[in-house]
């Protein structure tokens, strides 16, 4: 950016403000929603052990006797991918995106919006929509494999990143980043909660900020998996 700013070739007018601007953004879009993320996809596999065992036997097939899974070996792993896409339905950090506000009036099945209108598109709610989705509160990552529904912004029933225009720019750095290391984690460790038994009655209430974060505290307990630890 300070190569571009100083490139008098380019009509690209980029000042030290936007500079900053795009930093901060940037720093703030992109850590607490991997970390409310990560959180997430770790409470729903310790609260449905049958997942997590599902998902550590493809891991660990995959991975073999290396000591570490490596960005390449992501591809193939097409469970995570769905057990990731299912934390995202259910839990989307941003549950209802960035707000709009209307630039003209617009009619969408009957209901007059007017100009200046300020549009929340509720996320949350259509991830739980049991008209799309089948037992929608269950945590079933199945239901994606299989399925081209993806959360590129393309498939309106699930867009945790949004969609059009203002669709988060992160995915492509995000998503590679939770699957390497939810995938390194659970390669390594086996996850569970102090009071073993009781996964059913964890607390999974969800706080409304600027992320939405699980209410209470995940304390998990990681125990090394000593075939790889
Ligand atoms: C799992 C992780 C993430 C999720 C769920 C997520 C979700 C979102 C959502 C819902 C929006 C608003 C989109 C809209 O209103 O249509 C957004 C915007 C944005 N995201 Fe992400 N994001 C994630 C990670 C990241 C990362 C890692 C970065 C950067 C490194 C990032 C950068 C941004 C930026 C800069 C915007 C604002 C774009 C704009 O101003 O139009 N995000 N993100």
């Amino acid at each position: 950016m300070l190569n571009l700013m100083e490139d008098e070739s380019t009509d690209i007018n980029l000042g030290r403000d936007s500079i900053k601007a795009i930093i901060m953004d940037t720093f703030g879009a992109g850590t607490e929603s991997i970390s409310v993320t990560m959180n997430w996809v770790m409470a729903e596999l310790i609260r449905n052990p049958q997942v997590m065992k599902k998902l550590q036997e493809q891991i660990r097939s995959i991975a073999g006797s290396r000591s570490l899974i490596q960005e390449e070996d992501l591809t193939e792993m097409e469970y995570l991918k769905a057990v990731i896409k299912e934390a995202l339905r259910l839990h989307p950090p941003g549950p209802l995106l960035v707000p709009r506000e209307l630039i003209q009036d617009t009619t969408i099945k009957g209901y007059h919006i007017p100009c200046g209108a300020l549009v929340q598109v509720n996320v949350w709610a259509i991830g739980r929509d049991p008209k799309i989705w089948d037992n929608p509160d269950d945590f079933r990552p199945e239901r994606f494999l299989g399925s081209q529904v993806d959360y590129k912004g393309q498939d309106f029933e699930l867009i945790p990143f949004g969609a059009g225009r203002r669709v988060c720019p992160g995915i492509g750095f995000a998503m590679p980043i939770v699957e390497l290391a939810i995938a390194n984690l659970l390669f390594k460790f086996d996850l569970s909660i102090e009071d073993s038994g009781k996964e059913e009655e964890m607390n999974m209430e969800e706080v409304f900020g600027l992320t939405m974060s699980k209410k209470t505290r995940l304390y998990a307990v990681a125990t090394p998996h000593y075939a790889h630890a």
